[in-house]
């Protein structure tokens, strides 16, 4: 693999054959190797986890895939934002030194068949609401540490759910690679960033606001000592449905490791909340109370 550094743009890679070796000899020479996987439209989410992969292992490697088994039939894979050459430039300069860009048809080959599901985990709140779409997401993920044998793979919390299913899978499977989550980017005024903010239009995008609002209303009621976790779900939703153009799929806080719905807040607890903006669905989460989205996995 060629050394590129400074200012150029990352070198990027289709086929995976092609560069497992190259991977392989970076650890030999035991250079630390961090993964970033994205579905591309990259924005400063994405680059959170490429500069901390970059400051902390010597190879940093992105994927992009727009992963057509973690969506359902009627959601928006075909109109996924596409912006290869613009993400390119983004990542000019991070310290990124290879882009895996595989072909839809290299990783689902006609006949593909294996799929792999975390159970429990994957059945409520975004699992309940897109079936099949965990099942999508840690089958990806699995296959691109099979095709980048990283170290460290970064992930975000604005996925709350996905990072946890995806921690499961690598406990599960005893995968030998460590899974870190850092912390959501947010949009100044408070909208979580996202691929599909793309989709809204200027008044979505001011009523998108108030996912940020809901899970932020519930850390500062948990902060004055409220702690029927009940009523701080009625007060969340209650919020949303004072915003028109707003559907609320569901707001609700949970304990951080199992997801399961809380009553009582006797610990950290998450507020996650889904709605559909427009004909935008949009998520959100805040971690509320002392919880450290600690590492998992062991390294080699
Ligand atoms: P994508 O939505 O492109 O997100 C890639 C990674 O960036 C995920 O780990 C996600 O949690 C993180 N991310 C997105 N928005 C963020 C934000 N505002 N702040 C911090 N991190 C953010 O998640 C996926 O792709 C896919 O499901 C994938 C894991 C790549 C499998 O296909």
């Amino acid at each position: 693999m060629t050394e590129q550094g400074g200012n150029d743009l990352p070198e990027v890679v289709r086929d995976a054959g092609e560069w497992r070796a190259g991977v392989r000899r970076w650890q030999a020479a035991v250079e630390t190797v961090g993964l970033v996987p994205t579905m591309g439209a990259l924005h400063a989410g994405h680059l959170s986890l490429v500069a901390r992969s970059a400051s902390e292992c010597r190879r940093t490697v992105a994927t992009i895939f727009v992963n057509p088994a973690q969506f359902g039939p009627a959601e928006d894979f075909d109109r996924y934002p596409r912006h290869l050459d613009g993400d390119l430039n983004k990542l000019r300069g991070t310290g990124t030194d290879l882009v895996f860009v595989p072909a839809a048809d290299a990783m689902y080959p006609p006949g593909y068949a294996t799929y792999v599901e975390v159970e429990g985990l994957s059945r409520q709140w975004e699992g309940a609401s897109r079936p099949g779409h965990f099942r999508g997401v840690v089958t990806i993920v699995l296959k691109l540490f099979q095709s980048v044998p990283a170290d460290i793979a970064y992930f975000g919390q604005k996925d709350y759910q996905q990072s946890i299913v995806i921690r499961r899978m690598v406990a599960d499977l005893q995968l030998p690679i460590e899974i870190r989550v850092l912390p959501i980017v947010r949009e100044p005024d408070g909208l979580a960033m996202s691929s599909r903010n793309a989709y809204l239009s200027p008044d979505d995008r001011r009523r998108a606001l108030v996912l940020s609002q809901s899970v932020r209303l519930a850390a500062r009621l948990v902060g004055e000592g409220e702690r029927d976790a009940r009523r701080i779900a009625d007060r969340m939703r209650e919020l949303i449905a004072s915003t028109d153009g707003v559907a609320l799929d569901y707001a609700t806080l949970v304990d951080p490791d199992t997801l399961a719905e809380l009553t009582e807040i006797a610990g950290p607890a998450v507020a996650l909340v889904a709605a559909r903006v427009g004909a935008t669905r949009l998520i959100d989460n805040e971690v509320i109370g002392d919880y450290r989205l600690q590492t998992t996995g062991y390294r080699k």
